[in-house]
């Protein structure tokens, strides 16, 4: 994250002796990106964080990605995916490459508990309540939450409700999911002008009161997975302070930026990855010039395979596609997408959209998860031209 929060106690200068109240010292732990170059927190265990007892190697499946061949436009209905399972171990893989992975899970269970020791993971709450519990205490989430798990958090999904709906784009080239450098001042603060600022970000709150046992941990390497038993619980933290913790930002609370003539999707970034963005389009009144024509243009993604995930409201460009919620469509670069013919003329005079929809964005290449044999539309891409017939 990009400002200083403090949770707990913490001693005076850190590296310093930091004792309970029976004179044991605490275990300091620094949570650090970039090695020791960049944002950083300081957590104190009551016992030390190291303690492995055993370790397993754990099967990594259902990670296969195909080339997206013949290169063509995907509609993927996630709420057709197979229900359960826990946010870590039963999403379905989607789409991905080198840079990103985007997964969907409809969970009904709690996760085990978890690190990602390689890179950020992101997710987007499509439906249901859960408290993400971690090493920096319980934070509180719910539909229309972004959720950042920064690398090497030690968390763990607890479902607050029967069914958990979560969104998962995952940075899978050993990287980081921030703000846009240019939301931000030199040293960090949010700028007036930004669609959100602190105000808007919520960490976890309280630490968690955990029982003193061996405790098993998911651990997400380089290499792929491994279950690792510890001896004490890793939630026995008493206090921690620092830059490096989860966050969640609604979209709600995403402010959108409007023009007389339509903006670009890049107006409605959100964070950036290495090899991604992530953009949020949200309720927001149509383009004010008095020829505007409110729905997008055609174009071709140069440079960019484009996801959007249509996660509420309606979604007045798509009409006629079979596009609606809990969609997934890929755009991919090389291929020409837009609008269905007749949305256009259709939309003229529309003074604002209900619609809420995510947006992801990849440099490279997504290639398609073997999950996307339960939920694609094979119709899809025809769709534009069956348009055209059907108002013809
Ligand atoms: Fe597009």
């Amino acid at each position: 994250m990009v400002f200083y929060r403090r949770v707990g106690e913490v001693p005076g200068k850190r590296h310093t002796q930091f004792r309970d109240a029976d004179g044991r010292l605490y275990h300091e732990e620094m949570q650090g990106e970039e090695g020791f170059s960049w944002n950083q927190s300081f957590l104190y265990h009551r016992h030390p964080p190291t303690m492995i007892t055993a370790a397993e190697t754990v099967p990594d499946g259902g990670g296969e990605l195909r080339g997206n061949d013949p290169l063509l436009p995907r509609h993927l209905r996630t709420h057709e995916l197979k229900l359960g399972g826990d946010v870590v171990t039963g999403r379905k893989l989607l789409l991905g490459n080198a840079d990103v992975s985007i997964s969907y899970v409809a969970a009904d269970a709690d996760s085990p508990i978890y690190r990602n020791g390689v890179g950020d993971e992101l997710y987007y709450v499509e439906a249901g309540e859960a408290v993400l519990e971690s090493v920096h205490g319980a934070l509180a989430v719910g539909e229309g939450d972004y959720v950042v798990v920064p690398a090497a958090t030690t968390h763990r999904w607890a479902l607050r409700g029967p069914e958990l709906r979560v969104l998962v784009v995952v940075a899978e080239g050993a990287g980081h999911v921030r703000p846009p450098g240019r939301f931000l001042s030199p040293l960090g603060q949010f700028l007036d002008g930004s669609p959100y600022n602190e105000r808007d970000i919520r960490g976890p709150e309280r630490l968690l009161a955990v029982e003193d046992r061996e405790t098993e941990v998911l651990v997400r390497h380089r290499g792929g997975l491994v279950r690792y038993v510890y001896a004490h619980h890793p939630f026995d933290v008493v206090g921690w302070d620092g830059y490096n913790y989860p966050y969640a930002l609604s979209i709600r609370d995403y402010q959108p930026s409007t023009g007389s003539l339509h903006l670009p999707p890049p107006t409605y970034i959100t964070f950036e990855g290495p090899g991604f963005v992530v953009c949020s389009f949200v309720p927001r009144l149509f383009d004010y010039h008095p020829d505007a024509v409110p729905v997008p243009y055609n174009h071709s993604n140069v440079d960019s395979d484009e996801v959007l995930f249509y996660c509420g409201g309606d979604f007045m460009s798509r009409a006629g596609t079979g596009i609606g919620m809990g969609s997934i469509s890929l755009h991919p670069a090389g291929f020409i997408h837009g609008p269905q013919p007749g949305s256009a003329e259709k939309a003229i005079g529309a003074r604002r959209t209900e619609e809420y929809a995510v947006m992801i964005d990849t440099f490279q290449p997504l290639r398609l998860g073997e999950a996307v044999a339960d939920a694609e539309d094979p119709d899809y891409a025809w769709s534009w031209a069956r348009a055209e017939r059907g108002a013809g």
